[in-house]
């Protein structure tokens, strides 16, 4: 069974952007174990609207890694390494961690995040807070119905402010 995990960028209120979408807030100082993160990654799930976050920005900023991208309509662009999916995310997802395989990062955004609460599909939770109060946003995590049990693996905190958690569920 392959792992999924959760490794994103958080305000302390449990923002992951601005509610227009903006991500400026985020330290770009150093790298905070994302690439050693990176590098152990097989496999990215997005939704579209992080995709066309991600492609605003630049560049793509994850070639030659095999990238799912949920979506009901066509991508404004892709690569042979992006496939849009445009059936239920759910049933996609836990058919991909019932493979064999390597690392499966969960990229975001909140909406895809929610769907995978959802149907308890997150192995592990890599938390960066960063030391900001934004007010309003993207909700990391969405209102649900349903509790979560996790289990703390480790803390990292930064001079920056910036302090990392690590679950896995329980
Ligand atoms: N702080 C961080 O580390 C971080 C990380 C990732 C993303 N973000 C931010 O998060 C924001 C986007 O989050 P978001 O919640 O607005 O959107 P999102 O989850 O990135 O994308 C939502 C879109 O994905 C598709 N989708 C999502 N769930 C689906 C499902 N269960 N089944 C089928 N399709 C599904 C739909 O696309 P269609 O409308 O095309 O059908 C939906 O409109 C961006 O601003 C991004 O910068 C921040």
């Amino acid at each position: 069974m392959r792992k999924v995990s959760l490794f994103i960028a958080t305000s302390l209120d449990g923002y992951i952007a601005r509610a227009d979408g903006s991500v400026d807030w985020l330290f770009t100082d150093q790298d905070y174990g994302y690439q050693a993160f990176y590098n152990q990654v097989e496999t990215l799930l997005m939704g579209r609207k992080t995709y066309d976050q991600c492609l605003s920005t630049g560049d793509y900023p994850y070639p030659g890694k095999r990238a799912y991208v949920f979506s009901s309509r066509p991508l404004s662009w892709s690569n042979d390494d992006i496939e849009a999916v445009s059936g239920d995310a759910a049933d996609f997802i836990a058919d991909l961690r019932s493979q064999e395989g390597g690392l499966v990062w969960l990229v975001g955004g909140g909406a895809l995040i929610a769907t995978c609460l959802q149907h308890r599909l997150i192995d592990e939770f890599v938390v960066s807070i960063h030391p900001i109060i934004l007010g309003r946003g993207i909700p990391l995590f969405p209102n649900s119905d349903l509790s979560h049990r996790l289990k703390l693996e480790s803390t990292l905190a930064f001079d920056t402010g910036l302090v990392q958690l690590r679950y896995r569920c329980n």
